[in-house]
């Protein structure tokens, strides 16, 4: 459990590379997933864990990055890969230690990294010692009060298939958005709230420098439990839920801004922030980064639009206007641990594959080659983009989802509570085919993930082809494609300041000036002819022959200009 906070805020170790004047960190910031289990494995065991992170970080600050986002590393039993916590105040000995934690977190701001942690408020697990003592506790005492119980169920349905409720010995239900290993936490319990205030203070004390908020449009139920038999991932559902984006969600963030903020005033160069995970349209994205809330949201209407320039340029225009309405920065993201890898959903026809849910070996399969030359141009056209974004682990690799991992392997409770019944073939085998090992050096044992050859999810052989190793100071690679994007995008202050567009709105590709870089990216079946003596900055395809072809991006200035 989660000791009592000091009660003054501590301003942790540490002081980051971005402190002083200029915009605060994390309105330009590129943030970089790593998830745990899969980056790098420091003991040998097969699963990657924080010591294994502690070693690499060195890699990620030469890669250019301003911070990373580990995904969940607490005491879990696992059954949501750590997104089940049991003790959100020590860290499970999957991973490590608290001190192997308190190491990470010395040495990424010893080299200029911030470090941002997920935070797990909409559930916790089975296995959290107060639904433990929510299920020894009578109804209607204090220990239910923790959790959605109730008499009758309703007929909401769970993001991971079948009923969002579950039944106890004494006939009451608890609500579970997610598996029934994953019971909701009554929001309006003002138990909830404290328990969450010292949950925050114990990593900020630590010296954490945020959180991504998990699920933080899922909070608060509507009291009235209304019927909704919907599928929660529909579009309808996102607006009409009763147990998504209820107001009073904002609340609790406008609580939680307040108490970062004391830390941030302690130390002005070191702001603590808060993002959200809220997939909603934009327009309600931003409720949740007005100014008296979150940092930032991420923006999912962007990771979900097809490979398409119009689509893409109404989703840029959108979000561009709505954030600056609320004075927030935008966000982009092409990749996370919950969607294919967007080297592969970019190889499809239309940038997305056939079927929600991840793709199976019997799935149509991609175009690996067109995936990746896809990607390295949507990654280019992102990195132009003002604002922040967020890089998953392995994409500056150019790292294709596993599309052909046998079943067996999959450990994703969305597989086992969906499709182990074959009850929605229209949605596909779940997200493990994203979350695999990383591979570092082509010839090592794992590819260099760590020194056990048994990964928890199985490596593809053609990971191999992917290492690290083989790509850092190739200049054709996508490692490097990546690292000198993100010089250039500092050098030239991209994350900051306005866009023209250039191109016409119907136009199947997208030109558009930041400063005196002009990006064009070419999204149809054509070719952009760029004007002569141009100084190429940044290109997708290698070699560049003066015309922008077919999936290829490139940012370029007037030789006159240099
Ligand atoms: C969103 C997380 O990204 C996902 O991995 C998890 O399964 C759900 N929230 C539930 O916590």
């Amino acid at each position: 459990m989660c000791p009592e906070p000091f009660d003054q805020p501590r301003t942790g170790p540490a002081e980051g590379r971005a402190g002083g004047g200029g915009p605060p960190w994390w309105r330009t910031a590129v943030i970089y997933q790593i998830y745990p289990r899969s980056f790098a494995d420091g003991n040998a065991d097969g699963v990657g864990d924080l010591i294994g992170i502690t070693e690499r970080l060195d890699a990620l600050a030469a890669l250019g990055v301003d911070a990373v986002w580990l995904c969940p590393f607490y005491r879990s039993p696992q059954a949501d890969a750590g997104y089940d916590v049991a003790d959100y105040c020590d860290v499970d000995p999957l991973f490590g230690t608290l001190d192997d934690f308190r190491a990470l977190l010395a040495r990424a701001h010893e080299i200029g990294l911030r470090v941002i942690v997920d935070l797990v408020p909409n559930h916790s697990s089975s296995a959290h010692p107060w639904f433990e003592a929510a299920l020894a506790a009578r109804r209607g005492s204090r220990e239910r009060s923790r959790y959605v119980f109730r008499d009758e169920p309703t007929d909401w349905r769970s993001v991971f298939g079948g009923s969002s409720w579950t039944q106890v010995p004494d006939g009451q239900w608890y609500l579970h958005t997610y598996d029934a290993s994953q019971p909701d936490w009554n929001w309006s319990s003002p138990d909830v709230v404290d328990f969450f205030d010292r949950v925050l203070m114990f990593w900020l004390d630590l010296g954490v420098d945020g959180f991504r908020v998990d699920v933080a449009h899922g909070l608060v139920k509507d009291a009235a439990f209304p019927s909704f038999p919907d599928d929660p991932l529909s579009v309808h559902a996102k607006s009409a839920a009763p147990y998504w984006d209820q107001d009073a969600v904002h609340d609790i963030y406008r609580r939680w801004r307040s108490l970062l903020d004391r830390y941030t005033a302690l130390d002005p160069s070191r702001p603590r922030v808060l993002c959200a995970e809220a997939n909603v349209s934009v327009r309600r994205a931003v409720r949740y980064v007005r100014r008296d809330e979150m940092h930032q949201a991420f923006n999912f209407p962007y990771l979900n639009t097809p490979w398409n320039a119009p689509a893409l340029r109404s989703v840029i225009d959108h979000t561009l206007a709505e954030y600056a309405a609320v004075g927030a920065p935008a966000t982009w993201v092409l990749s996370n641990h919950d969607v294919v890898r967007h080297a592969s959903r970019l190889g499809y026809p239309e940038g997305r594959p056939p079927r929600r849910g991840g793709i199976g070996a019997a799935d149509p399969q991609p175009d690996q080659a067109l995936g990746l030359r896809r990607a390295r141009a949507a990654t280019l056209l992102m990195l132009a983009l003002p604002g922040s974004a967020y890089l998953y682990q392995g994409e500056e690799l150019g790292l294709p989802e596993h599309t052909q991992m046998p079943d067996s392997f999959r450990q994703d409770p969305n597989w086992v509570r969906k499709n182990y019944t074959g009850s929605d073939p229209s949605d596909g085998p779940g997200r493990d085919g994203a979350r695999v090992p990383l591979p570092w050096v082509s010839t090592a044992t794992a590819y260099g993930f760590g020194g056990f050859e048994t990964t928890w999810l199985p490596q593809p052989e053609i990971y191999a082809a992917y290492s690290r190793d083989l790509q850092e100071g190739v200049s054709t690679s996508t490692l490097e494609l990546y690292s000198s994007a993100l010089r250039l995008r500092r050098r030239f202050e991209l994350a900051a300041g306005e866009m023209e567009w250039l191109s016409p709105p119907d136009a199947s590709h997208l030109e558009f000036r930041r400063g005196e870089v002009t990006v064009t990216c070419v999204i149809g079946d054509e070719d952009v002819v760029l004007p002569d003596d141009v100084e190429v900055l940044a290109t997708s395809v290698l070699p560049f022959s003066g015309v922008a072809g077919p999936d290829s991006c490139v940012w370029w200035r007037s030789r006159g200009r240099a």
